[in-house]
């Protein structure tokens, strides 16, 4: 029963948490279980680090974006922001659930594409679009391409030899910015212009992202009013893409608004300014991935220097999690094979490489952390494996599905081969 009890206790921290994958739970044998399963045995089979994706957690959140869509008009269309995750099996769940896809490069193409999404379903962005990008992205029969610059309304132009749907990208929050035409400066009024009078593009919208990790609606209200002001012309605005953006707990202090309130404030305010109404698009990244994922890894040293701090060293860090290091981002924690008990030891969790900025969670409690344990970071699911790296020679880790208690390896642990693989000499 001290097992029930302590497992009990735990509840608060992974039950019905918003940062962990739908469904977690601890189990009868107190370790933490992601998907149906338990996050020590998937670790003994695939080996740490390990990036687990909840599979079930990405479609029910995938399902709440339609239906607050469809509760609210029927002209709409959800695309995954791919850049969160670009995975070949994250790409063709999406598109079984009715998703299409925003792709900022020629490689999420490429994966896209390989994945088997219908080409006209995909949307292109980029700032910087290469001559070679265009064309790829052409070739395939790309729905539609975001215009991002003056430059590449010419280079898109000029390798036309027929009509291509495009969106206008409009930089609503303040002018300097790399990406897209600026409003207050006329720049987006200009490239509208420039496009509706380019030989082969032909302008059929609007697109704006103001953010990322945003918790509050009132701007998108505000940019779609915006919008709408530069909508307001003698052509007509068919479609308006208003971006992705919505926020994700990180830690239980996170208290992002929900899917359903944050496509209310879209949909909605593109048919109170707008008229016509134009087919409302949102490109959601972090928002469908980013809680379904965890990493697991495994402890080695544990450090303790006292009265200063007790450092646990996992086998990755900042090359399979760049975001602390890159925005401070603060992460949770617990040791998967202690998830029962009680978190008694403040600790520093530090990644192997060889940077002493390498710490993917400063002073957390973690229950009795010791070398060979599973420690998991939550909420991981997005920009975690797409910022990953091989910096010191770190092979990346694995992708792993897990779904009713069954664990499924959709992306294998690159290898020492892989490392010197594309060496010609
Ligand atoms: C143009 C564009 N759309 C969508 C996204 C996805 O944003 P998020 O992951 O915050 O939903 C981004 C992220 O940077 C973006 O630049």
């Amino acid at each position: 029963m001290a097992g029930h009890m302590s497992a009990t206790s735990e509840t608060s921290i992974v039950e019905g948490s918003p940062v962990y994958p739908l469904g977690s739970r601890v189990n009868e044998r107190g370790h933490l279980e992601v998907g149906g399963c338990d996050v020590v045995e998937v670790a003994a089979e695939f080996g740490t680090p390990v990036y687990m994706y909840a599979e079930d957690d990405i479609r029910a959140r995938a399902r709440a974006y339609l239906d607050a869509f469809r509760a609210r008009t029927e002209d709409f269309e959800v695309l995954y922001a791919s850049k969160a995750a670009p995975v070949t099996a994250i790409y063709r769940l999406c598109a079984e659930q009715g998703l299409s896809v925003d792709v900022a490069s020629g490689g999420e193409l490429h994966m896209a594409l390989r994945a088997g999404l219908d080409p006209t379903r995909i949307y292109m962005h980029g700032n910087n679009k290469t001559e070679a990008e265009l064309r790829y992205a052409l070739e395939a029969g790309v729905g539609h391409l975001i215009v991002d610059s003056f430059g590449e309304i010419a280079r898109l132009d000029a390798v036309l030899d027929r009509s291509q749907d495009v969106l206008s990208y409009v930089q609503t929050g303040g002018l300097d910015s790399k990406f897209g035409f600026g409003l207050e400066d006329g720049l987006a009024a200009r490239a509208i212009a420039e496009v509706r009078s380019s030989r082969h593009l032909r302008l059929v919208g609007l697109h704006a992202h103001i953010g990322s990790q945003i918790f509050e609606l009132e701007p998108y209200a505000a940019a779609i009013k915006a919008l709408a002001e530069l909508a307001d012309g003698e052509w007509e605005c068919r479609i308006l893409n208003v971006g992705g953006g919505l926020g994700v707990a990180y830690t239980s202090a996170d208290q992002p608004p929900s899917i359903d309130s944050y496509v209310d404030v879209k949909a909605r305010g593109v048919q109170r300014v707008f008229d016509p109404v134009p087919r409302v698009l949102i490109e959601p990244g972090r928002s469908l991935v980013g809680n379904a994922g965890v990493t697991a890894y495994e402890i080695g040293t544990v450090k303790e220097i006292p009265s200063v701090r007790t450092y646990v060293s996992v086998d990755g860090g900042m090359s399979d999690n760049l975001r602390p290091m890159l925005y401070g981002s603060r992460y949770e924690a617990i040791v998967a094979n202690r998830a029962g008990q009680a978190p008694d030891r403040l600790a520093t969790v530090a990644g192997m490489h060889c940077e002493s900025g390498d710490i993917l969670i400063t002073d957390v409690m973690l229950a009795g952390p010791s070398p060979g344990d599973i420690l998991v970071t939550p909420a991981t699911g997005a920009y975690g494996y797409a910022m990953a790296s091989n910096y010191n020679g770190v092979p990346r880790p694995p992708v792993v599905f897990c779904k009713g208690g069954d664990a499924r390896l959709v992306v294998r642990r690159e290898t020492y081969e892989d490392l010197t693989g594309r060496d010609v000499e």
